[in-house]
Parts: structure tokens; sequence; C-alpha cells
């Protein structure tokens, strides 16, 4: 006998929600109910994954397609120029963040990043599509995201614009919440969401949760979970950083620095995210499973830096290989702390990233304000 693809659907959604549930990412009954309801295949009709052999194009037609579909995976659903610009996030990712934005009925939420609609149709299912406005840059996206949510009966207003300006026509907003990356938590929407309302947004690689005070500053702490976001961008563009090629004239300095453990540390790769802000980062072996012998960092102000041999080089407006150094020194010091020790305060003076307490803030070197 041969099960409807809807039914089929409705089987897979509900094993996913079972597999969040049991490994703690769903533990709202309530967002279960809303994740059962929407059906992530009309918003993915054609992804990409990445496969060991490289990316894997995968479409409605593939036998495997909702089995993938509803899997807790990230798909990356456009590209430009080899670098995906827009994607499904992971659902146990997303469920964490919505869960973590504590909605309840009635409440007005502005989504930042479209996307393929999906999370907005959730949002939608959650508070009412009257309740629900979502932005995104690429007018592209925004238009097949009204049209696929339309068709599942939500009608959330789909606004084109830049996320880092909010939507301040429905303003205020109970809750915010962000689904690409950011450095600095945009001050428009301090100004957006009401006293005492959250956000939760991607920063560097981790979501943070704010509360918004009555002076209109927000503060909170970063969730535990990895996160790991595409960048913001203007229209057409793709956030991420070019890489401002190798300078040739750069001093080297001795560096005790095992580069192995400065790549390979995830939870120390977050806290660079914060205190270099806006960098990439990438690393070199000399074998598949050998250690690594060089790393590079570069920024889309012209920094760059590169160790390799126990030396490093670096050039440009800002020292990051002497940030790595004193990254590294704070986080081992601090016995190597979780993203849940972080925090961020924001307010009119600019942003502080801070560990454990907001008056013990990080030494941050960002790149001038692009
Ligand atoms: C991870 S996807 C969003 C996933 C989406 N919430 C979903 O459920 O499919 C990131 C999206 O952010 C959008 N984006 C990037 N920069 C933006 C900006 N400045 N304002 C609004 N959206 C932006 C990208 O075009 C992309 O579609």
């Amino acid at each position: 006998m041969t099960t409807h693809p809807q039914e089929r659907a409705a089987v897979l959604r509900a094993a996913l929600a079972d597999e969040l549930e049991a490994d703690g990412r769903l533990s709202d009954p309530v967002w279960r109910k809303v994740f059962e309801a929407v059906p992530r295949h009309a918003f993915v009709p054609e992804f990409w994954t990445l496969t060991p052999q490289g990316l894997r194009h995968v479409t409605s037609g593939d036998p495997d397609w909702l089995e993938s579909v509803y899997s807790d995976e990230a798909l990356a659903t456009q590209l430009t120029d080899g670098v995906a610009t827009s994607s499904s996030t992971a659902p146990g990712l997303m469920l964490r963040m919505l869960q973590a934005l504590d909605i309840a009925d009635g409440h007005r939420v502005l989504e930042i990043a479209t996307g393929t609609g999906y999370n907005a149709a959730l949002l939608a299912q959650r508070v009412g599509s009257h309740q629900v406005v979502t932005v995104e840059v690429d007018p592209g996206l925004a238009r097949t995201a009204e049209e696929r949510l339309r068709r599942c009966g939500h009608t959330p207003l789909v606004h084109t614009g830049d996320g880092r300006s909010g939507h301040p026509d429905r303003a205020p907003y109970d809750r915010l919440i962000a689904t690409c990356g950011f450095s600095t938590i945009p001050s428009a929407w301090l100004a957006q969401v009401r006293p005492a309302g959250l956000i939760v947004s991607p920063l560097g690689w981790g979501t943070v949760r704010l509360v918004v005070a009555d002076d209109g500053r927000a503060e909170g702490r970063f969730l535990p979970e990895r996160s790991y976001f595409m960048a913001v961008r203007a229209a057409g563009s793709t956030g991420v950083p070019a890489h401002p090629g190798r300078p040739e004239a750069t001093s080297g300095r001795i560096t005790g620095l095992d580069l192995t453990a400065v790549a390979e540390d995830e939870a120390f790769r977050f806290v660079l995210s914060l205190v270099a802000p806006d960098t990439g980062f990438a690393f070199e072996r000399g074998d598949a499973d050998g250690p690594v012998t060089a790393v590079e960092l570069w920024g889309p102000d012209g920094a760059w830096a590169r160790a390799q041999d126990g030396r490093a080089r670096q050039a440009g407006p800002r020292p990051l290989w002497d940030v790595v150094e004193a990254a590294y020194r704070l986080y081992v010091d601090h016995d190597r702390p979780g993203r849940e020790r972080f925090g961020v305060t924001v307010g009119a003076g600019g942003q502080r990233v801070w560990l454990d307490a907001p008056s013990r803030p990080l030494p941050v070197v960002g790149a001038a304000e692009r």
C-alpha cells in the first residue's frame, strides 16, 4: 500500500518532533502542536545539502526529499557565486530560539530574515498571521516566501527591506526574532520592542536572548547551543568578507599558541567571534587527520593575520593575531567557559559583551563601522 505524500510528511514530522523532544530541544507542548501543523516541505521544494563529496542538489522529485526535509538539518535554498545566501534553519535550533522567545497569545512578533518563510509560518500558526511581520532583504526571496505562506493559509506582512532597520510602521512589538547573523544588535530594534519585550538573535557564533529595559537598553545571555547563521547582508551582496590577499611585507613574530587547539576548539571559536567580530577564519593541515599547521584570519577592513611554523604575521588596522592570543589566554584562565556564561548589554552607548556579569566586559577589537 502506498501512503499519500501529505500523510507520509505528517508521520515524518511527528517522528522528528519525538526526536527533538527526546534530546530536550522541544519541551513546550504548544510548540509541538505548531511544529506538527506546519508543513516544512511546502517551503523547501528544492535545496542543497553538504555531503563529503560536496553540495548535493535535492528536489521534490528525489526519493529522499521528504526524509531530508524532516531531518534536523539546515537546508541551503539559494546559492550566489557558490555561497549560500538563504537557507531554512535546522528545526531543532529554530525551536530552541522560538521557545526562548517566550511567546504568549496575542503577542506581536517581528521576524528579521524571512528566507523560505517557514519560520514565519510557525510564528503565524502560533499567534495568528495579523500579529506577525517578517522582513527579507532579497526581493525575490520575499516574493516566493509570501506566495508559499499564502498557499499554506498564512498572511503575515512580508516586507522587503533591510532588517537592520526593523519595521517601525507596526511597532511596538512584544517579541523580535532574527535568523541571520549579526556582529552588533541594531539600535533600531531597541526602539521598536516594548519594555520587558524580548529579542532573540544570532550574535557572533551564538544566539543571544535580550530583555528590553524601560530605559531602552537591552541585556541578556547567550543560549548554550551552537549557532552559525549566514551573515546579514545588503541587497545583492553575499555578506562574506572578501579575503584581502596575503600582504607581502609583514614582519613576523614568535607565537606560542597551539594552532590545533585554537582551530578545533569550537567554544573558543565562539569567543573569537565576539572579540574579533566580522572576521573570516580558515586553517590548514599537512595531512587530512594531522595537526593544524596554519591559521588565517581576515576582516572586511583589510585586517589580516596568519600563524604558521611558530610565527605569526599580521597587517591592516586590527592586530588580529594579538587578539587571538589575548582571547585564548582569557578563555583558558576562565576554565573554558561555554556560551551560556557570556552576555551582552546594548544601549545608546553601543554594545558590550561580557563574561559572567555585565561588570566584566570583554576587550572587543571590531572593524570600523562599514
Ligand atoms: C537563515 S536564512 C533565514 C531563515 C528563515 N527564517 C526561514 O525560516 O527560512 C537567512 C536570511 O536572511 C536574509 N537576510 C540577510 N541579510 C538581511 C537583511 N539585511 N535584512 C533582512 N534579511 C536579510 C537572507 O536573504 C536569508 O534569506
